[in-house]
């Protein structure tokens, strides 16, 4: 972004990767454990950064063991991978990211797909899967908390009740809502943190403005599922660990995630869903995210691309999703607030968006 300009489009959500103790504690880190790991973590990548880590964010989330990985992709493929094998069964999202289908395709497991947010149709599938293969087979589902395509939220809660009905797990990609919604975590406030069959994974690049991933569980077989991870993820086992200045950071940013900045951020996705529903020009387009993110329909690929070009022009940056990378065929432009937008700026960026929508996209 240039400087004075607008960012609509990183997953910076609360700024904390330019926050000045975040950049610090990379620095401080660099300088004590080293530029990068030098190794995987079962040679003699784990540096004490990663351990301290590992409670922080089992802290914060209120689950009981946490795996800490290269990045949000790698602990999703390693994750699905060790969840994996013949016999297995994974059911995903058809929005899932494509570190999931990634991961799920490399799992050796039988992989399914249902209808975004269709629980009815991953519980007949599970049901299906537990007829043919007996009352044992073990089955996965894998959602997102927050979709990355639409910013809509996963019916966690409802999923995690069919999932134990069915004694499957349910993967939950927390990508979107660490340090990002009330609480810090979608899967706490959906009460679901104490629960043994509820796999949390994240992100530590987009809220908490660093680089990295995560797997987290919960309940009494929490610290045997970490275990099972670790001898059995080869994106653990073959990857370089996460570097210290990532972790030295990350660990700042979670310290700074609070119930403040947080509640900046869903103040300034209330305000930004609230002016585009309300502008004649985007009313009829904007998708409400429940999260940060908003979508707004676009009538055509070349035209969201023409748009997101006049805008970078003016010195804001929106995301830009057209086919083949979007599910459903519909190119859009993502508008993503963050916690330190200001409100003046936030209000003129979306009349901007707007009138760049009239012009190029009509
Ligand atoms: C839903 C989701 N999962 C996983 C990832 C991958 O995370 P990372 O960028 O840390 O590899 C992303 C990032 O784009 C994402 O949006």
């Amino acid at each position: 972004m240039p400087a004075g300009g607008l960012d609509l489009a990183s997953n910076d959500y609360l700024g904390l990767s330019r926050e000045r103790s975040v950049v610090q504690a990379a620095v401080r880190a660099a300088r004590t454990h080293g530029a990068g790991a030098g190794a995987s973590r079962v040679v003699t990548g784990t540096h004490p950064l990663l351990p301290a880590l590992e409670a922080d964010l089992a802290r914060y989330t209120g689950r009981r063991a946490a795996l800490v990985f290269s990045s949000g992709f790698t602990a999703n493929q390693g994750l699905l991978g060790a969840l994996g094998g013949r016999g297995a069964l994974l059911v995903l999202d058809e929005h899932a990211h494509a570190s999931l289908i990634d991961g799920a395709r490399l799992s050796r497991a039988e992989v399914r797909t249902a209808a975004h947010g269709d629980l009815d149709a991953i519980e007949a599938t599970l049901r299906e899967h537990r007829d043919r293969n007996g009352p044992r087979a073990r089955a996965a589902v894998v959602v997102e908390s927050v979709y990355s395509v639409l910013g809509d939220a996963a019916r966690l809660a409802e999923a995690a009740r069919r999932c134990a009905e069915h004694g499957a797990l349910l993967v939950v990609d927390e990508a979107h809502t660490l340090a990002a919604v009330p609480g810090g975590s979608a899967v706490r406030a959906a009460g679901l943190h104490g629960a043994g069959h509820v796999v949390v994974t994240a992100t530590l690049s987009k809220a908490l403005g660093a680089q990295g991933g995560v797997v987290l569980f919960g309940g009494l077989g929490a610290a045997a599922w970490r275990d099972h991870l670790l001898n059995t993820a080869r994106t653990f086992l073959f990857d370089t660990a996460l570097a210290p200045p990532a972790a030295g950071a990350a660990r700042r940013a979670l310290a700074l995630a609070d119930e403040r900045r947080i509640g900046r951020l869903a103040a300034n996705a209330e305000l930004a869903h609230r002016l585009l529903a309300a502008h004649p020009v985007t009313a009829g387009r904007v998708e409400r995210g429940d999260g940060a993110i908003h979508s707004l329909q676009m009538r055509s690929p070349a035209g969201a691309v023409r748009t997101a070009e006049a805008l970078r022009a003016q010195g804001i940056a929106v995301g830009c999703f057209r086919p083949p990378s979007v599910p459903d065929g519909i190119a859009r432009l993502r508008i993503t607030v963050h916690a330190d937008h200001g409100r003046r700026r936030l209000t003129r960026a979306v009349a901007t968006v707007a009138q760049c929508i009239d012009r190029e996209d009509p």
